[in-house]
């Protein structure tokens, strides 16, 4: 198996953990690059569920090295309790098999306070973040004024940047959002704790992976969120604030593009977005709670009730193009199991205008109107399938509809939440 980059290409929630966890037992290290608790990646082993936010999906798996790589949004507190909670289940985690990069840009409280209450004055605009504190991460990240893991780790470096980023934002807090400040002793002495918890995982691991590289080892980098909610490539702004897309995965590990061999897109067998913004093939309300139930569309980090709607061939293919996508995973075709009928759009109508790419201007965006083909449904179980040409009829004919659209082989079907409940379409017999 050569260097993979695993994305999802729609609006996140494509099914990435499962996707990872089948990959992930031919990879020597399995890499987060970019995101962080925002992202909910859900794994399920003998019907234990396991949702991982900030670990790799691969950290399930013996004797692989799992990388928070630069470019995630550190959140120690949920680092530590997603190690706790992954040791009572009976999981490993060391620093063998789990490191943390120094450059990594860590998330404070004031980053979730700020979140919050900057959705809050926004009313009507609001993006529905996740409030994880994601965004004013970045913001610091990129103002040149972030924390990272390797600041966290020396008592004098923190003291210094964290007295002048709380001064800052209580400034903020006083006299923009007239809310109450945060306490740099109280933070002060809680990261100095998280500090000593976290300090065995800290490593270089733009060194690990180049090494790793240089030795052939294996990498599959784990992509969090989705294409179209990229910070450049998506539905900007209601986006997520980091590269979502496979480029993020060199930015997000300090590795070349050079090597990465190949890039897998995980598409749903429908669409689904939680947050605001864009979304022109939502359900009318009848469906949504039909395939909301069926598919537990629920978020896996904030429980919001998801949005659904019929496939959306203009995302993919945009997705296809910003990724450079080899080959695609389709995910949950079995929710679609009892769809007497299931359309694809295959364009958007705008005022007199057919758009068969995806529009960068949510305005325009937010008129288009789907062109849809019909296709009729299978009405049978596929879920305990295992074969391509055992599928119904009509289901393989969906998928080769797809894939003709997409002009991109669909290499895994996967037909429930279990680790054996996936269909390898082309594999060698
Ligand atoms: P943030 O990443 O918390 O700033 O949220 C920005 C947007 O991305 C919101 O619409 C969130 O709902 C969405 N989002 C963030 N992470 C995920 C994810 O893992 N899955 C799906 N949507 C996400």
């Amino acid at each position: 198996m050569p260097n993979i980059v695993v994305v999802g290409a729609q609006w996140g929630d494509e099914g990435k953990g499962k996707i990872i966890d089948i990959l992930a037992s031919d990879a020597n290290y399995i890499v987060r690059y970019q995101g962080g608790s925002n992202a909910g990646h859900t794994v399920v082993l003998k019907g234990k569920e396991f949702i991982l936010h900030l670990i790799p999906s691969g950290i399930l798996h013996r004797g692989k090295v799992c990388i928070i790589g630069n470019g995630v949004a550190f959140d120690p507190m949920a680092f530590l309790e997603e190690v706790e909670t992954l040791k009572s289940k009976g999981i490993d985690v060391t620093k063998r098999n789990l490191v943390l990069s120094e450059k990594a840009h860590v998330i404070f409280p004031y980053h979730k306070k700020l979140d919050s209450l900057r959705e809050a004055k926004k009313g009507t605009t609001t993006i529905g973040t996740t409030k994880r504190g994601i965004g004013p991460c970045y913001a610091d990240k990129v103002s040149r004024c972030g924390i990272r893991v390797l600041d966290l780790m020396d008592s004098k470096n923190l003291r210094e940047k964290l007295k002048f980023n709380i001064k800052e934002k209580n400034t903020l807090f006083k006299y923009l959002y007239n809310s109450d400040g945060v306490s740099f002793d109280e933070i002060y002495a809680q990261y100095r704790d998280y500090a000593n918890q976290i300090r065995p995982f800290v490593g270089n691991t733009t060194i690990i992976l180049n090494e790793a590289i240089k030795k052939n080892k294996r990498i599959l980098f784990e992509g969090a969120q989705g294409t179209l909610l990229d910070i450049d490539h998506g539905t900007y702004p209601f986006v997520t604030s980091s590269s979502a897309t496979s480029g993020g995965a060199c930015i997000g590990t300090g590795i070349g593009p050079t090597h990465i061999d190949k890039v897998i897109g995980v598409v749903k067998a429908y669409t689904t977005r939680v947050g605001e913004g864009p979304f022109p093939t939502e359900f009318p309300s009848d469906l949504i709670n039909k395939i909301r139930n069926r598919g537990k569309e629920f978020g896996a980090t904030t429980g919001r009730p998801r949005r659904c709607g019929w496939f959306d061939s203009i995302v993919v293919k945009h997705s296809v193009l910003v990724n450079a996508i080899d080959e695609i995973a389709v995910t949950k075709l079995d929710v679609l199991d009892q769809m007497p009928k299931i359309n694809i759009c295959v364009g958007y109508k705008y005022r007199n205008k057919v758009y068969k790419f995806f529009p960068p201007d949510i305005n325009v965006l937010n008129e288009c109107r789907p062109i849809y083909q019909a296709h009729p449904g299978w009405l049978k179980d596929t879920n305990q399938i295992k074969k391509f040409e055992d599928l119904p009829y009509n289901a393989k004919r969906y998928l080769n509809t797809l894939k003709k659209l997409l002009g991109v082989k669909i290499t895994i079907i996967s037909v429930g939440s279990e680790r054996g409940q996936i269909i390898r379409w082309g594999a060698k017999k």
